[in-house]
């Protein structure tokens, strides 16, 4: 997308998967020493807003702040085509910062029930943007909108594999990264890094450029450009 710089990230094992067959992605997280933490953080840090897909939201509860080293919270959007975000999950209940205009976005299609979405921003920090897609969220629309509202210039796609493939697909990506986990989980249901239809042929898949590799204690850190 032009005029906004989108990066994607993620963990996952050396076989590919991103949580265990039962989807509960926060086991991952066992991995993780405070020096990995200071990392993922300090990326967050360096983008105006950090984007994640509505299974996302309920299978790990994320809340996606900045919290190991200094530097703003990122503006938080939740992809949630029929509001189904749970209220009482931990993004939507973050204290408001003073600079922030809403904490939390959560963006629905057209087509996404009233009485959810009315009970969604009966939460001050929480504002919710409706997209141009009828049933589906537009993500093409989204970085125009988050540019145009938000003043947005860089964002970080946190997952999860649908949401990844949909920005893939879509050719609106300029940067990937992958953490390796030194570890196999394996389950064919298990859901891996991209998902999605995928692609068929060679032509159409995505090229990627090498950029860097850095072992940090036991976790490979990956980054790629994507060749357009
Ligand atoms: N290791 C990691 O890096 C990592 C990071 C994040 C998540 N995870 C794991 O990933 C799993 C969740 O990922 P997931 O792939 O199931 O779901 P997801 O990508 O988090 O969310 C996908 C959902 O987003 C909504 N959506 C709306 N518009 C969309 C669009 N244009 N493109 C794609 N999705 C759109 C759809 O639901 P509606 O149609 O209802 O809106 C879709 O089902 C969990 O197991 C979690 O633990 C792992």
């Amino acid at each position: 997308m032009e005029g906004v710089h989108v990066i994607v990230g993620g963990f996952m094992s050396i076989d590919g998967k991103i949580a265990p067959a039962d989807r509960r992605g926060r086991e991952f997280s066992q991995y993780m020493r405070p020096e990995h933490e200071q990392i993922l953080h300090s990326i967050r840090a360096g983008v105006d807003a950090v984007i994640v897909g509505v299974n996302t939201v309920i299978a790990d509860d994320p809340t996606l702040t900045v919290r190991n080293v200094e530097g703003k919270n990122p503006l938080r959007v939740i992809i949630d085509s029929q509001a189904k975000t749970p209220l009482d999950a931990k993004i939507l209940n973050i204290k408001k910062e003073d600079h922030a205009i809403v904490e939390t976005l959560i963006v629905v299609a057209k087509n996404a029930p009233k009485n959810r979405v009315e009970q969604i921003i009966k939460n001050k920090n929480t504002g919710v943007m409706y997209s141009s897609g009828l049933n589906r969220v537009d993500l093409h629309d989204l970085l125009f909108e988050l540019a145009a509202k938000y003043g947005v210039k860089r964002v970080l796609v946190e997952g999860g594999g649908e949401v990844r493939w949909s920005f893939f697909e879509q050719k609106l990506v300029d940067e990937l990264f992958v953490w390796i986990m030194p570890t196999v989980w394996g389950g064919r249901s298990a859901p891996t890094l991209v998902e999605g239809t995928g692609f068929l042929k060679a032509k159409d898949a995505v090229n990627l450029k090498f950029k860097s590799i850095n072992q940090v204690e036991n976790i490979l850190i990956l980054w790629f450009n994507v060749n357009h």
